[in-house]
């Protein structure tokens, strides 16, 4: 393989706080290893359309404190034709970029996947989702900041609660993943949380009722997962089944949205961005490829971008009963 001298960075699919930090860290650490950088604006819709533009460390100033990405981003329906890689890869050559680095969530690593298979492109991958649905990583850029701001909205919530006596449902983001919404309940002293991958044959609305914390408590609140995959969850369903089985009740229904993926980067995830885009110019210099850059127990780890992608991360069962236990 020759020698890396120029990388392009680009984000895309939904954004996450820390991304800044992230394009920042690649950016000048390319730098300080003496190559070109090119930042790629709107995802790969920016890549197949040549909305390209050199990066020098001060287009980075002042970004690591910003929520959202500098670099915008999107959900390239073109990019996911041949056809659309193809024009992509163009672009590519045209400025002689040696290696792509892709910050963003499944789709975007999985885009990433395909352009490296078919067109032997050299791509790094950073987990940039508020969802911390990527296997091989602790965590993902954005995912602590999202969960923090979760747990502001729900300790408001829960003032408005207590003084009504009602159950609330709060359904938060994670596409088909329950880390915010079981991660989130646990930090704000929730009743439950209703997570796609505790849906078994056990229902969990009739579980949570069935456990009676209705009759030492006068109101609760409950974390929602939305639900993408299979349509069956979401809030305004689980409100609308205990106004029908459980009338008794009264329920109100918040659904967070968009504010959750908003707002300046936690500490944290500043600090995992600016360890992963570092991270990820090493990679490149070891001679890496298609690899996300990852973080496990504290430590930078490399997983290839075919396994972060494919495999589901699980919810830790003892994060499950210590909220059970917990909220009795
Ligand atoms: O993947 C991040 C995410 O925020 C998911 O949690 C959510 O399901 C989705 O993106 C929403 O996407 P959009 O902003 O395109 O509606």
């Amino acid at each position: 393989m020759k020698d890396i001298q120029c990388i392009g960075v680009l984000t895309s699919g939904g954004d996450s706080p820390g991304m800044n930090a992230a394009i920042r860290a690649v950016t000048r650490s390319a730098i300080f290893a003496g190559w070109k950088v090119y930042g790629i604006y709107r995802g790969y819709e920016g890549l197949i359309n040549g909305e390209v533009k050199e990066f020098t460390s001060e287009s980075v100033s002042n970004t690591i404190q910003r929520g959202g990405t500098i670099l915008k981003t999107a959900r390239s329906k073109e990019f996911r034709t041949p056809e659309g890689r193809t024009k992509a890869y163009e672009t590519l050559k045209r400025h002689h970029i040696d290696a792509l680095v892709v910050i963003g969530g499944n789709g975007s690593l999985s885009g990433a996947q395909e352009l490296a298979r078919e067109h032997d492109v050299t791509v790094i991958g950073l987990p940039g989702t508020i969802d911390n649905d990527l296997y091989g990583t602790d965590s993902t850029i954005g995912y602590d900041t999202a969960l923090n701001t979760i747990v502001d909205c729900v300790d408001k919530i829960r003032d408005t609660a207590t003084s009504h006596d009602r159950i609330f449902f709060v359904e938060v983001m994670g596409r088909d993943a329950g880390f915010l919404a079981q991660n989130s309940a646990i930090a704000a002293g929730a009743e439950a949380a209703i997570i796609p991958e505790d849906r078994t044959d056990i229902d969990q609305l009739a579980q949570y009722i069935g456990r009676g914390i209705r009759k030492s408590k006068n109101s609760s609140i409950v974390l929602v997962s939305e639900s993408k995959k299979d349509g069956t969850g979401g809030a305004l369903h689980y409100a609308e089944r205990v106004r029908n089985e459980y009338p008794q009740y009264d329920v109100r229904v918040t659904i967070l949205g968009h504010l959750q993926r908003g707002g300046r980067p936690s500490a944290y995830d500043r600090i995992l961005a600016s360890r992963l885009g570092v991270a990820a110019v090493e990679a490149l210099k070891e001679g890496q490829r298609n690899i996300m850059v990852g973080i496990k127990n504290d430590q930078v780890v490399y997983v290839p971008i075919s396994k972060a992608v494919k495999i589901d991360k699980p919810i830790d069962r003892e994060l499950i009963d210590v909220l059970t236990e917990l909220s009795i």
